[in-house]
């Protein structure tokens, strides 16, 4: 009786094991390596029923029937439907896109560029200060207008209250930064940020690669100074501050 259900063991205990290594191991084993253990489980498999002709002859007993036609028509027809539904399962899980993000190590912050061209015009980057605080005028009326350019340009990605999180937000790989966070707007210095604003994802270096950077190229649509008031609202609206030339003048010192 046993020896007659040879195949139908074999097959179970192969599914078993696939089950345990599958369900049982936290955290889960990697595909390749489940791709090993499954494939020497099968050959445990093979030597064992192989090592016995009785047992070989009734283990590919089934399969002898369906494909010298002995077994029922359904069966044989089942049999030779799963074997190309499974090839094509397969390859479409393979070849499928997936919603999650890749797994890929990208830098944050890129070398920017010693210059930057906007409106057709070179802007040295080493030095560059935002104009409009560089006059150390009265900063309420630029933030104010700032504030304007953001919620009619900005705010659909980074967010109403600037954390990154607006409408669209989910839809970007990488997702739109977040200028409250200590890791973007208020470690960089202004001029970085001018570059990043003014040149978009279309700027980044190639070093900087891989990098799907949905950030627009906006002095394609503001001006240098919508764009430098922009900045100061950024900063303003989200309470941070931005690196200066001068710390660094004082940190090389250190
Ligand atoms: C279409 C969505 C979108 C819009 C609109 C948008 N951004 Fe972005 N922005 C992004 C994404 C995505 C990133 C993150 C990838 C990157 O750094 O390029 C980003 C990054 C940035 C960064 C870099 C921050 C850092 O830490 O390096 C700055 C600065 C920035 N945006 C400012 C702005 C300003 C100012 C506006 C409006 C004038 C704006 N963004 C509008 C999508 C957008």
């Amino acid at each position: 009786m046993m020896l007659r259900l040879t195949f139908w063991l074999a097959l179970a205990l192969y599914g078993a094991v696939y089950a345990a290594l599958r369900l049982a191991i936290h955290p889960p084993i990697p595909a390749s390596v489940l791709t090993i253990y499954m494939l020497l489980t099968a050959i445990a498999i093979l030597v064992f029923v192989s090592a016995d002709e009785r047992r070989f002859t009734q283990f590919i007993a089934p399969l002898a029937a369906v494909f010298e036609g002995r077994a029922p028509r359904a069966a044989r027809i089942a049999v030779l439907a799963v074997i190309p539904l499974a090839a094509a399962w397969a390859t479409y899980v393979r070849v499928a896109p997936s919603a999650d993000a890749p797994f890929e190590l990208r830098v944050i912050h890129p070398e920017p560029p010693s210059s930057l061209s906007v409106h057709g015009r070179r802007v040295e980057i080493a030095g560059l200060q935002n104009p409009l605080r560089a006059k150390g005028s009265e900063l309420d009326k630029p933030i104010r207008e700032g504030k304007t350019i953001y919620y009619q340009n900005c705010f659909f990605c980074h967010g109403d209250a600037l954390a990154g999180d607006g409408h669209f937000a989910q839809a970007f790989r990488p997702i739109p930064a977040n200028f409250r966070d200590v890791g973007t707007i208020s470690m960089l210095q202004e001029s970085y940020v001018f570059w990043r604003v003014a040149t978009g994802g279309a700027g980044l270096p190639k070093s900087a690669t891989p990098w799907n950077s949905a950030m627009p190229v906006w002095q394609d649509f503001l001006t240098e100074e919508e764009i430098w008031k922009a900045i100061l609202y950024i900063y303003a609206g989200s309470g941070s501050t931005p690196r200066t030339w001068d710390d660094e003048v004082k940190h090389d010192k250190h």
